[in-house]
């Protein structure tokens, strides 16, 4: 049985950025619940639905399935669906059976993502979604992307957590040795959920991802500080300024480029996860070079982790007798993460205290 990670149902997911989601079904699976997604005609509101009509189970993301104002009209035979799942319609009959009904979702869309909850909706508290107000502010230029994975979302915890691999998997693009020999330090606050694991490289080498983009030509100070809001939000807050060059007293940087890395880590199903990512600069925000520089070139990066996560997943597939890992102090964060993870689901996933 290869590695499977539990997942935590009471909690909030991205399922989609913003854009994705429009007068067009899109069809999701998240936490193994098929899901379909469509605005509202009338005032925009994402409306989230089970993917499956109660008669036949058509998928309802499916062509020739279609809306009809802000009803969702099965494409199989016309049963039809208002925004909260009540079927409203069947066809050659007036009656329609009460227990016509799909279920409904709550969602809220903030920072230019659709966040789901597939739990118990009573427990379902928007205020504790964790945000991420750079992909959706004023000053801020985003490159996005999102890739399901055929691995066990825990494999891209650990991937993320640990950022060492930077320089072995992601050589020349924006990995370096420094990555690698730097100590971690970590830090976990058990009660808002939170691991955050910082590297701080003095007189590093300037990986091309970062030369190319800044113009930064000499050895720089890099700064790594992850932030990681079990389940789903992942944030990395980056800074690279030329050696000697540190932000003032009063927190200016006018050396310092920041970048913020976004992952969106959400369970699709058994052994499969979707990798939102984004790169979002408050610098160069105009220049359409560095834009195109930084989306091919982090996707590149991505595809790396996609490739080695996907082999990684067959990998531990084919073991019989169960395997042990050996973990060591790069691995501080992971494990951190997973033990939340782990509460997370034993404890009835009880949702995590507002933090800010
Ligand atoms: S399966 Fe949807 S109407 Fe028959
Ligand atoms: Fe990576």
């Amino acid at each position: 049985m290869p590695h499977m990670t539990a997942f935590a149902r009471n909690q909030w997911y991205v399922a989609a950025y913003s854009q994705e989601v429009g007068r067009e079904l899109l069809g999701r699976t998240i936490l193994g619940e098929p899901l379909v997604f469509y605005r509202t005609e009338e005032d925009g509101t994402p409306v989230v639905l089970h993917d499956r009509c109660v008669h036949r189970r058509y998928p309802l993301s499916e062509a020739p399935t279609r809306l009809d104002g802000d009803k969702i009209v099965c494409g199989y035979h016309g049963f039809t669906y208002d925004t909260t799942g009540t079927c409203v319609y069947v066809p050659g009959q007036k009656r329609v059976p009460r227990t016509a009904r799909v279920a409904s979702y709550p969602v809220v869309e903030q920072d230019s993502l659709i966040w789901v909850w597939i739990g118990d909706p009573a427990l379902a508290d928007p205020q504790v979604i964790p945000r991420a107000k750079h992909l959706d502010s004023p000053g801020w230029t985003t490159v996005r992307g999102m890739e399901p994975i055929d691995a066990d979302y825990g494999l891209l915890v650990d991937n993320l957590l640990d950022l060492s691999h930077e320089t072995y998997l992601h050589g020349g693009y924006i990995g370096t040795p420094e990555v690698a020999e730097t100590p971690i330090t970590t830090e976990v606050d058990e009660g808002a959920g939170i691991v955050r694991v910082s590297r701080h490289m003095d007189d590093a080498e300037c990986p091309p991802f970062y030369a190319k983009s800044t113009g930064i030509t000499g050895r720089i100070n890099r700064w790594q500080d992850i932030e990681y809001h079990v389940p789903c939000l992942y944030l990395l807050h980056s800074r690279v300024a030329p050696v000697g060059v540190l932000p003032e007293a009063d927190g200016s940087d006018p050396g310092g480029f920041h970048t913020e890395i976004t992952y969106c880590i959400t369970p699709s199903g058994d052994g499969k996860v979707y990798d939102f990512w984004a790169v979002s600069r408050d610098w160069a925000i105009d220049n359409d070079e560095v834009t195109e520089f930084l989306a091919g070139n982090n996707r590149t990066v991505v595809m790396q982790d996609v490739t080695a996560l996907n082999l990684l997943q067959k990998t531990l597939g084919t073991e019989r007798h169960g395997y042990q890992e050996l973990s060591i102090n790069i691995d501080t964060g992971g494990l951190a993460a997973r033990r939340i993870l782990a509460r997370l689901v034993e404890e009835g996933d009880k949702p995590m205290e507002k933090v800010q």
